[in-house]
């Protein structure tokens, strides 16, 4: 049996590990070869492949980023995208696809295994911790972990000057990091794209933290809408799965503040560093154990399904269930955090 991997979509902190995992266990325990593929699903469909095997993997458990290497790219948009897939994995002798990916990788793994009987299984992997069927993505507790390091190093300085420091954190449609990192780090308040935000209220929150002596930290997801108004866009320009780029609510809201205030306001925007570097040991951890448990899918034929967590246990879910809706923050689960809001 040969296996080809492919990491697809934004990086993520713990891709390495979960390469790690499924080659360690599929060599020594069940004799497989393996076969990288380059780029996501760029790798497939122009027959790009990486060595990937013991040695490869040897020392990639704390390495952040993926050492096969990502893209954006949707098979399904490409002229003959799917018969090129298949003549290279054919070509290249291989019988099985890891595809360790977000939403949009593991929309095509699904699409490729129900519609096409390319045998595929599923990784959940995104900073973001938006999908549905699984209880946490790996990335995500390093992103937070980073979030809230930087909220801790923005209360000094925001304290020192008394000014208000906005916080810009990723995620488009889900406001995970946003919650988790504002909650760890004390914000004065948090904004998520689940819910749009009123500027009065905001401006409300700021002033009665300055009112009590202390500077306020607003930690704002790139996705959050104000009541009447739209996401900040970076550019018009869209990714081959039609996602836009956000960034820019973070410095457009220390503008409304400082106008509405009259309160000194800077912008921080974490951007690229939430993806960056290291993976926490809970990443670590997380990352390993989906990789165990995605070569035992491989080797039992578990065709289109996904690992996931549930409570402490990894479970096979179908990868079409986990992908047909975006798991989103829960109203009362923000509602809980507003009692620090102000
Ligand atoms: O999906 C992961 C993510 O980091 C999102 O939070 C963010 O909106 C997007 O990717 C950024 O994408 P890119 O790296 O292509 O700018």
């Amino acid at each position: 049996m040969r296996v080809g991997v492919l990491t697809g979509g934004g990086d993520c902190p713990g891709l390495n590990a979960v390469m790690r995992a499924v080659v360690r266990k599929g060599v020594q325990e069940y004799g497989y070869d393996f076969t990288g593929f380059r780029d996501g699903w760029r790798g497939p469909l122009e027959g790009e492949t990486v060595r990937l095997d013991i040695p490869a993997v040897r020392g990639t458990l704390p390495r952040g980023g993926t050492i096969l290497g990502s893209s954006r790219t949707n098979p399904f948009k490409e002229e003959d995208g799917v018969r090129r897939i298949k003549e290279n994995l054919a070509k290249h002798e291989v019988d099985a696809l890891i595809a360790i990916g977000g939403e949009d990788t593991l929309g095509v793994a699904a699409r490729l295994t129900d519609a096409y009987g390319i045998p595929c299984v599923g990784v959940p992997k995104t900073i973001d911790n938006d999908l549905s069927a699984t209880d946490y993505t790996f990335g995500f507790n390093t992103a937070v972990t980073v979030a809230t390091e930087a909220i801790d190093r923005l209360h000094t300085t925001a304290e020192s000057h008394m000014r208000v420091l906005v916080v810009e954190v990723m995620g488009r449609h889900a406001g995970w990091i946003a919650l988790h990192s504002g909650l760890a780090g004390g914000a004065n308040c948090i904004l998520i794209p689940e819910q749009r935000f009123d500027l009065d209220q905001v401006c409300a929150w700021v002033t009665s933290r300055f009112k009590a002596s202390y500077a306020p930290i607003v930690v704002v997801a790139e996705g959050a809408m104000p009541k009447d108004g739209e996401m900040v866009l970076k550019d018009e320009s869209t990714d081959s799965f039609g996602h836009v780029r956000l960034s820019g609510v973070g410095e457009w809201l220390a503008k409304q503040i400082e106008a509405r205030t009259g309160k000194e306001a800077r912008t921080t925007v974490l951007g690229h560093i939430q993806r960056g570097g290291t993976p926490t040991p809970f990443d670590r951890w997380l990352a390993t154990r989906f990789g165990l448990h995605a070569i035992d899918a491989v080797r039992d034929g578990e065709w289109g399904t996904m690992v996931a967590l549930r409570g402490t246990d990894i479970v096979r879910v179908p990868l079409a269930k986990a992908t047909e809706k975006l798991k989103t923050v829960d109203p009362a689960l923000y509602e809980e955090a507003g009692v620090f809001f102000g």
